[in-house]
């Protein structure tokens, strides 16, 4: 049997992570290849200059701000986040034959059109999404595949499920002469049920191909999927996950679509087991998060580890620091978001606007509103005040919690740090609480019994 992996790219946000990482300097030189790798020389240049800092700037300078990505797209909003998706695609291609992903959140629609296309410049292999019902996604590839002008119908509370579409034609932003060809890359949905898992394998639910299934459970690091009974939390305020929440694989098998399962199968006899109910593989994130080149801050991923090396890491699904609406797995670490002290001190503000609803207005126009925001303006937005108790800035904090994070008057945007709830592997990996791990030792040890039959040698622990 062969051994195939793929490596996905987190693509929430990463127009935001580009940027700032252009105006520390470009640490290393590694985006300065990607971006002379694009193949519209003008308009990488263009992106590079509004954003790069030669030398980095200065420390305890804010970042610049971004511009917020709203219905009507800017054409300069458009064609960082095109850049951003192709150079992150690229780097995660560098060196290597071997496919590369890159995952969104469908609640995120409005930059999707030009987030895709730059993945696609890029020859992303596999386009992953969930969080939401993604059927709209596959036509968008198809038409991209074309080099034709793709739509995307944006959810819009107050409108019609089909009132406003964002159309983007790929001509607009690289001129057909740059583009050789650009290919299909396959889609996977991720989904959490079998209900829906049937619903977008029916091609007359999608607006096209759909090739696989990421199954994912709600111990799985990140958002997941609200339970199906929503009207149940334990003593800590989780959501309850009852039988009804279990993936059936046997009907994933009946399904005859390829299939990989996510949430605590970071273990070799997980992946020996999943494999022999069918699946055609398995999702890791938290073994991935924990190792030495995850992009997670150093002391961060220093105290998270330690944590769970002495079996204390605490991880609580917490319904509503997501303004997602989608419960968020965060990880209990003091001078983080998940300290009510922290979240105290913080003054509420939306100055990235990813998570933003959108909503129609009393003119017919869409605007866009977070729960997340200064409990005023979204109430004077037409939200609802409750809507916005516990809610956390997720925008900030996950970019605080890759060193990105913002500097305001008051002070440090803090981070957030979220993680699966079983980080049994670890004591698999490392022997003390100090040591750490290579993304390589994670696959070594993942794969051991697959390796096995090629003479490849299991992992050694602790590689201090
Ligand atoms: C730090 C972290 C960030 C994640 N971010 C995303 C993401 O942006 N998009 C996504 O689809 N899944 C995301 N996930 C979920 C993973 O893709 C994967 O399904 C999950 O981690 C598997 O479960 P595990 O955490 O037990 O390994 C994230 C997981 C972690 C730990």
């Amino acid at each position: 049997m062969g051994v195939k992996s793929m490596g996905v790219v987190s693509g929430t946000g990463i127009a935001l992570v580009v940027a700032r990482r252009l105006q520390e300097g470009d640490i290393g030189g590694h985006l300065r290849n990607a971006f002379d790798a694009f193949p519209y020389p003008e308009m990488a240049e263009r992106v590079w200059d509004a954003w790069y800092i030669e030398g980095g700037k200065r420390e305890g300078k804010p970042y610049k701000p971004i511009p917020m990505v709203n219905f009507k797209l800017r054409p300069d909003v458009a064609e960082l986040i095109v850049c951003a998706n192709f150079v992150e695609v690229w780097l995660a291609k560098e060196g290597h034959s071997g496919p590369i992903g890159i995952n969104y959140l469908e609640k995120i629609q409005a930059p999707r059109l030009p987030e895709i296309l730059g993945a696609m410049i890029a020859g992303v292999d596999v386009v992953l999404m969930g969080a939401g019902i993604p059927h709209q996604v596959p036509g968008v590839l198809d038409s991209f595949a074309a080099y034709k002008p793709a739509s995307y119908y944006l959810d819009v509370e107050g409108a019609e499920s089909r009132e406003f579409a964002m159309v983007l034609d790929p001509a607009s932003i690289v001129p057909e002469r740059f583009i050789e060809r650009l290919s299909r890359p396959a889609f996977f949905a991720i989904a959490s049920t079998n209900v829906l898992a049937q619903y977008l394998s029916d091609p007359r639910r999608t607006t096209g191909r759909v090739d696989g299934f990421i199954m994912e459970g709600p111990t799985a690091g990140g958002h997941n999927a609200p339970p199906r009974d929503r009207s149940k939390f334990n003593e800590r305020g989780e959501p309850v996950y009852g039988e009804k929440d279990v993936v059936d694989l046997r009907k994933m098998r009946q399904l005859g679509m390829p299939f990989w399962v996510a949430g605590s199968y970071a273990h070799p006899e997980k992946l020996v087991e999943a494999l022999a109910e069918g699946a055609t593989g398995c999702q890791f994130g938290s073994i991935f998060a924990l190792c030495q080149e995850s992009g997670l801050r150093d002391d961060l991923k220093r105290e998270t580890k330690r944590l769970a090396f002495s079996r204390q890491l605490d991880v609580v699904a917490d319904p509503k620091s997501s303004p997602s609406g989608f419960p968020f797995n965060v990880v209990q670490l003091s001078g983080t978001m998940s300290d009510p002290n922290v979240t105290e001190s913080r003054t509420r503000i939306c100055d990235i606007g990813y998570l933003r609803h959108a909503y129609k207005t009393d003119r017919g126009t869409v605007a866009f509103r977070c729960p997340s925001e200064p409990v005023d303006t979204f109430v004077n937005r037409g939200g609802k005040i409750e809507d916005t108790v516990g809610r956390q800035c997720l925008c900030n904090g996950l970019m605080a919690t890759v060193g990105l994070g913002q500097q305001h008057k008051w002070g440090q945007e803090p981070p957030i740090v979220t993680l699966g709830r079983n980080t049994d592997f670890i004591h698999d990996l490392i022997d003390n609480e100090q040591g750490c791990y290579s993304a390589m030792d994670a696959l070594l040890y993942l794969l051991q019994e697959q390796l096995q039959t090629v003479g490849v040698r299991a992992v050694s622990k602790s590689r201090v």
